[in-house]
């Protein structure tokens, strides 16, 4: 037991990361059912599906289950209405100022979670109120801080900086990263490329086969510029990084990317066109095959004993 596992009423202090097409409710409630806390990722969500994903989650697992919010969701004050009106109990919110969501999900009685790049946005994040933050390196899957500061200094900066509950996230996908990011300082781990591969993830078999078989150095972090986003080697990644040599301007980038680009790639497996995103950590699993959350999580759970116990 910790200050997370308690927060969320969970066994282990393991969230899944909501992630855009891969974190419906399949994938939420296997990693809530085998005793980490599951995200609904409402970012790619119109307010209808995502009403019907937190039904099935609460159909499929009795446990403890969240919705990621991103601040950024055009619709906000519709999903917020919603996530409240469906009774959902946690909430973790990101890209954007939870000063103005916080005490609104509070006077419901909905904890909330900041997702912050820096030791400056989480003092930002305590004083809005949140109840935990979690701190994520530039190694990490999906949009990104802008300084790149990776999980090792941004863990113990972040310790440094507010004394509440606090969630690593970035590169993390084995046990022994669990451990090392406990020792820096965090309480739990929020992984988001392991689950994003796994059986239960809504993200299209070719994009799970591609992501596991990357080697290192093939994602960078791109449309810095636009919205920092971890990009995988391919077309579209090779546009974008000629794009920006060439000293492209923001409405320039925001028309290479164009709309539905992500859902192209991560939900419909096209390879040439899509945007492809995954974290750093994906060359780790390579070889590994697509496994389900409870192959990933008893593996996490094993490992972080043993080499606990190897430690000591
Ligand atoms: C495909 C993909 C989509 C993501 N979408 C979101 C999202 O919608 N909202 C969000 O807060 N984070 C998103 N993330 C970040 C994850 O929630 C998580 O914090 C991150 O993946 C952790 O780092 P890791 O990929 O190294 O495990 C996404 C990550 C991936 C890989």
């Amino acid at each position: 037991m910790n200050r997370i596992t308690s927060l969320f009423g969970i066994t282990y202090p393991i969230i899944q990361g909501g992630m855009v097409w891969c974190s419906g409710w399949r994938l939420a409630s296997a990693v809530s059912n085998a005793g980490g806390l599951g995200l609904l990722g409402a970012g790619s969500m119109h307010p209808d599906t995502l009403r019907e994903h937190i039904r099935k989650c609460r159909e499929a697992t009795s446990r403890p289950f969240g919705v990621n919010l991103p601040l950024m969701y055009p619709q906000i004050d519709e999903v917020m209405q919603l996530v409240a009106d469906e009774g959902v109990r946690i909430v973790f919110t990101s890209a954007g100022s939870p000063r103005k969501w916080t005490g609104w999900l509070h006077e419901r009685g909905i904890t909330v979670v900041h997702v912050v790049s820096s030791s400056v946005f989480a003092r930002k994040a305590e004083e809005a109120g949140v109840d935990a933050i979690v701190a994520e390196g530039f190694e990490a899957g999906g949009h990104n801080g802008r300084e790149e500061t990776t999980t090792l200094c941004l863990i113990p900066a972040v310790r440094r900086a507010t004394e509440l509950p606090l969630i690593a996230a970035g590169g993390i996908a084995t046990g022994a990263a669990m451990l090392a990011v406990e020792a820096l300082g965090a309480e739990g781990v929020q992984i988001g490329t392991r689950f994003a591969l796994t059986a239960e993830s809504s993200a299209s078999e070719v994009f799970k086969d591609y992501c596991l078989n990357l080697n290192e150095g093939d994602t960078r972090l791109l449309l810095k510029k636009l919205s920092p986003t971890r990009l995988v080697k391919g077309k579209f990644l090779d546009e974008v990084s000629q794009a920006e040599d060439a000293g492209a301007s923001v409405d320039e980038l925001r028309t290479l990317l164009g709309k539905g680009r992500a859902k192209r790639g991560i939900f419909e497996g096209d390879l040439e066109e899509g945007e492809l995103e995954i974290g750093q950590v994906a060359s780790l699993l390579k070889g590994k095959g697509i496994q389900t959350v409870a192959e990933v999580m008893k593996e996490l759970t094993g490992e972080y004993e043993e080499r606990l116990s190897a430690l000591r």
